[in-house]
């Protein structure tokens, strides 16, 4: 069997935007929702097949690569890291993570791609230097990330982020079971950071307090995932979307979305990334979790799917 190379989806249970500016932001792992690399040993210059990341599937060759494309770019920045122009062979790229929809599938299609490359070269790139690596390939997304959206895909673990301080990896109590509903609307994370950027430019003050409630929301969202608060856990999730409405960046598809899910018991819900389309996150238990998803897709979901967020190894210390 072809090794595989893989990394996970991701949601950001509090905090996006306000990251952008220095709020701590909370993002999670969605370990069983991943994007894959397979490693097909062989003599010909390394090429990469994205089979169901683009339509027709699209053919890298090395040589023939627009560093404007992020796979390209990926795969150029790991054969440089790797010091391995020599390289040969091909890599095979699925993934289950919808692309444009806020689940983090370029982080992940990046880390799948720069491990599978170093395999292929049998060596390693270590995490702290892969998620540089891909925040590079990030920029091309947007040119402001603030770094959250690689750091929890590359370590596969909840953390809890701040932009331009060390990684603070999280332990929390249990993973969130958490459903996730579609819009269908494909969105990019440039144009709602581009529309916050505005938004600061014409009410800098309004902007900065709405910031600074957000922060204060993942503050203490770090402290329910510790000791297991489910209810206020929700209740500061919808609070956040709220806030994230005030800021432009949601849409009547995820609001109605927002709704629905809290109307069929979900214990909070609210956009997750960079919102204007993508998903919705509800976080539900055992008992409300058929009644969400039904709610949901009653309301227009294109697809609800019951997902385990923020399984992984955050071992409380610095990873710095
Ligand atoms: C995207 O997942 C999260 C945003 O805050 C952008 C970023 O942090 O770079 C919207």
């Amino acid at each position: 069997m072809s090794p595989v190379a893989s990394a996970p989806g991701k949601v950001i249970l509090c905090g996006e935007h306000a990251v952008v500016y220095g709020a701590p932001a909370i993002a999670l792992p969605l370990s069983g929702i991943r994007a894959y690399a397979k490693i097909v040993k062989g003599d010909h210059p390394l090429t990469i097949i994205a089979e169901d990341l683009a339509e027709p599937p699209r053919v890298y060759r090395t040589g023939e690569m627009d560093m404007a494309d992020p796979l390209a770019l990926m795969a150029r920045l790991a054969v440089e890291y790797l010091d391995a122009e020599d390289i040969s062979g091909a890599i095979r790229l699925k993934s289950d993570i919808p692309i444009a929809s806020g689940l983090g599938s370029g982080a992940a299609v990046s880390t799948a791609l720069g491990r599978a490359i170093a395999m292929l070269y049998a060596s390693e790139i270590p995490d702290k230097e892969l998620s540089q690596l891909v925040y590079e390939v990030e920029k091309l997304h947007h040119g402001t990330p603030s770094g959250v959206d690689n750091t929890v895909v590359v370590y596969e673990a909840p953390v809890y982020f701040i932009k331009d301080h060390s990684i603070d990896l999280i332990k929390i109590a249990k993973p969130l079971q958490l459903v996730l509903a579609e819009t269908g609307i494909a969105a990019l994370t440039r144009d709602a950071v581009a529309a916050v950027r505005r938004r600061r430019q014409s009410a800098p003050a309004r902007t900065a307090a709405t910031f600074a409630e957000i922060g204060a929301i993942a503050n203490e969202a770090r402290d329910c995932l510790a000791s297991g608060a489910t209810r206020r856990l929700g209740e500061l999730m919808t609070a956040n979307h709220r806030l994230l409405q005030g800021l432009d960046v949601s849409s009547p598809e995820l609001d109605r979305l927002v709704a629905a899910g809290l109307n069929g018991g979900a214990y909070g819900a609210k956009l997750s990334g960079g919102g204007r389309g993508g998903n919705i996150i509800a976080l539900v238990d055992e008992h409300s979790v058929d009644a969400v998803r039904a709610k949901l897709l009653e309301a227009g979901a294109k697809r609800a799917m019951v997902a385990s967020a923020g399984e992984g190894t955050g071992d409380d210390d610095d990873s710095d």
